[in-house]
């Protein structure tokens, strides 16, 4: 059986969408685990568009399960780590303006600011999952570096499962992820997987023995506002 961290951020877009105080993430993150889910996921970037502050210090106290939270290796949230202490945290690229993560850090390059953030974090009882590319010099990279988890950037193989064809795209994208998981499962690192998974490309990757969690987001939420709608028109149209 694969773990599923969900990935809660876009009920904060949805909020953030009108600055108000619903959907509460907090509520949300109940409701996944109550779900099944086995971890919360949430990322704090540097510009606040979704997941707040005070989504962190609180879902820090409510969720039960696993509380993974997502950033870059910056000074500030380095910090708010140390201080808030969630389950893991997984270090991604963040690029201004970005629409989302696009790319797995590049564990060759910055190794000083990787290497730091790892060893204060670890230091501090708090589990570090690098997001990388399915690539093996950024598996070797990584294992240097001194992580023991790391989570498997899916974008490349999800973009080439928009067309429902058996592409050689998706075929070469599926095996290097297989690959890259097979080779740090043969490392002794933990291997997870994420970004993009759909309902209709998640089981090609949940099939993969060696990736033990996948990290879910958009999809999630993007069909809860869909089979949660038909019930939401119905409770206003018995208020009218
Ligand atoms: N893993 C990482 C590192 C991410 O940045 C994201 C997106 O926040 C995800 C997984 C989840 O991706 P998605 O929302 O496409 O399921």
């Amino acid at each position: 059986m694969t773990f599923l961290s969900v990935n809660i951020d876009h009920i904060a877009t949805i909020r953030e969408a009108r600055r108000t105080n619903e959907p509460d993430p907090v509520t949300a993150a109940a409701i996944c685990e109550l779900a099944g889910a086995h971890g919360i996921t949430i990322h704090l970037r540097g510009d606040r568009r979704h997941i707040q502050d005070r989504d962190v210090k609180i879902l820090r106290q409510t969720v039960k399960t696993k509380l993974n939270i997502e950033m870059a290796a910056t000074e500030e949230m380095i910090g708010i780590a140390l201080n808030v202490v969630p389950d893991q945290v997984t270090l991604v690229p963040e690029l201004p303006g970005e629409i989302t993560t696009t790319g797995g850090l590049d564990c060759t390059r910055n190794e000083q600011a990787i290497v730091s953030a790892i060893k204060r974090l670890q230091s501090n009882n708090i589990n570090v999952s690098l997001f990388i590319d399915p690539a093996e010099p950024q598996i070797r990279a990584a294992l240097g570096l001194g992580a023991r988890t790391i989570e498997l950037n899916t974008a490349v193989y999800s973009d080439a499962t928009l067309t429902n064809h058996e592409t050689k795209e998706r075929i070469e994208a599926l095996g290097a992820v297989k690959q890259a998981a097979e080779l740090a499962h043969s490392k002794n690192m933990i291997v997870l997987a994420g970004h993009g998974l759909t309902y209709r490309n998640v089981r090609a990757i949940a099939s993969i023995p060696a990736i033990v969690e996948l990290n879910i987001g958009h999809n999630i939420i993007a069909r809860a506002a869909l089979v949660g709608l038909e019930r939401a028109v119905r409770d206003m149209v018995a208020l009218l």
